[in-house]
């Protein structure tokens, strides 16, 4: 009989496709993902380490399974509990000492030995002479060549990984501590996976690293080749009509990047790049290692490259030392660049970061006034660029049917969800993609017509 897995993600998407390959490795064990834990016969929670509270959220789940757990046992049912991802690779040792109901632990890097680790995790259950096990390695490239393929991401939008840890060390980020050093993948390996995700229906990649215009892969002849370069080989893939990547890193946009978005109609306008501050003084004591007018410039040069560009970025307020002034030049930089969507944070120390060792820690009340006047400009933003695309003609990539008879509902390059009327009985299916004009906004998704015939090219592809 099947097995069934239920996995919990928390955190970012390259924890998300991380979950996808560990139900990969788990399929040839006869594991089928279930979507409640009780039924579960493994649960794993792939954990995030990145802001605060997170190990405390990860023990309080470990509560809620263990009496789960304990449940199943009384009926004669096993179920086993996984820690993954970078709260695991940051406390490994004390969750197993503090949670005995944890059958085993490893961290972002080793999630490929789950086959031998639940192994090992049976004969610890059993009491034969053998720990729990506990594993820890940073071995990225290991991790993909021993991966199978993906068979677990098969929607119209889909993530693959290229670039994994980072060398930045922002003072206030764990990210380095628990991914570990910047590994890129070849060349031929990411075009492979991707051929392969756009043949279980994939039509929107999103390429994932932690610092993925840091990418460098071996190009076949020992180079590295850039992310500019990698997007235009994987441009030439029938059937793929979207590329996007995230996250990247202001330092790291170089020249033939900024080129891509103006060469490549595959590469879609709305760009996520972080600042995190418009104050030079905090960039600074970031170790961002670049200026806010250095940000305000690279992001100039993108948008003369492709005038449509929607921007995303990432904030924190209240990183240690930031006064008033500091703060006014976020929110200078936040009106100077206007942005189509954003995440805002209060700075929360990281055990290990240099950053929270720091002195001059800002009191939480002023953290909590800082991020309301930040998040209020930012939603102020984000409204005023959603109401702008109301009246234009935007391709809309279909994903799957809507609520109403005949509609279906898409995604604009900007990720906005449209429901499009009639768009069944034009022909509309999942990957195909058509122009649609904006008529309406509501409150999570806009609603729009088409003024094109669907581009059928695609299926003739997939078929
Ligand atoms: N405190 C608050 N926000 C943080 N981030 C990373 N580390 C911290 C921290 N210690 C935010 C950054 C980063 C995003 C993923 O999380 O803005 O870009
Ligand atoms: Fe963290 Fe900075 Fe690396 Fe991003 S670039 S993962 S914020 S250390």
């Amino acid at each position: 009989m099947a097995k069934r897995l239920h996995i919990k993600t928390y955190g970012c998407q390259m924890n998300e496709y991380d979950s996808s390959r560990m139900a990969d490795i788990l399929v040839p064990l006869g594991y089928e993902t279930t979507d409640n834990p009780k039924d579960a016969d493994l649960v794993i929670l792939n954990t995030c380490h990145i802001r605060e509270k997170a190990a405390e959220k990860v023990y309080s789940e470990i509560g809620r399974l263990r009496l789960m757990k304990d449940h199943r046992q009384q009926n004669g049912e096993e179920m086993m509990i996984a820690i993954g991802g970078c709260v695991a690779q940051a406390q490994g040792e004390e969750i197993m000492r503090r949670a005995p109901a944890v059958d085993m632990v490893f961290g972002p890097q080793s999630y490929q030995a789950l086959p031998e680790l639940i192994e090992k995790a049976k004969l610890a259950k059993n009491n034969k002479p053998s720990a729990r096990p506990v594993a820890m390695d940073f071995a990225s490239q290991d991790k993909f060549d021993r991966l199978p393929a993906q068979t677990s991401q098969n929607g119209v939008s889909a993530f693959l990984t290229i670039q994994e840890g980072c060398d930045k060390f922002c003072t206030f980020c764990v990210v380095p501590y628990t991914r570990g050093a910047e590994h890129s993948r070849p060349v031929s390996e990411i075009i492979a996976e991707a051929r392969r995700l756009v043949a279980a229906g994939a039509a929107d990649i999103t390429l994932l690293g932690q610092n993925v215009n840091a990418y460098a892969g071996d190009d076949g002849s020992g180079q590295p080749a850039r992310l500019g370069e990698l997007m235009t080989q994987l441009a030439d893939l029938d059937g793929l009509s979207r590329i996007r990547y995230t996250t990247s890193h202001p330092r790291d946009v170089d020249d033939a990047l900024i080129a891509a978005h103006g060469d490549i109609e595959k590469i879609m306008p709305y760009l996520h790049l972080p600042v995190q501050s418009g104050s030079d003084r905090i960039l600074e004591a970031m170790n961002r290692k670049h200026t806010a007018d250095d940000y305000r410039a690279i992001v100039a040069r993108l948008r003369a490259a492709r005038p449509d560009l929607a921007l995303s970025s990432d904030f924190i307020v209240g990183f240690p030392g930031e006064t008033d002034r500091d703060f006014d030049h976020t929110m200078d930089l936040v009106r100077d660049i206007t942005y189509a969507q954003a995440y805002s944070f209060k700075y929360s120390p990281r055990p290990g970061t240099p950053a929270a060792e720091l002195t001059d820690q800002v009191a939480e009340d002023v953290k909590t006034r800082r991020l309301s006047i930040l998040q209020d400009e930012l939603r102020l933003q984000q409204n005023a660029f959603n109401e702008a695309t109301v009246g234009k003609v935007l391709p809309v990539l279909f994903e799957k049917p809507g609520r109403h008879e005949g509609q279906w509902v898409g995604r604009s390059p900007y990720m906005q969800a449209v429901a499009v009327d009639g768009a069944a009985a034009a022909g509309a299916s999942a990957g195909m993609e058509a122009q649609v004009e904006i008529t309406g906004l509501h409150a999570i998704s806009l609603a729009g017509r088409l003024v094109s015939s669907v581009d059928t090219d695609r299926e003739a592809v997939a078929s």
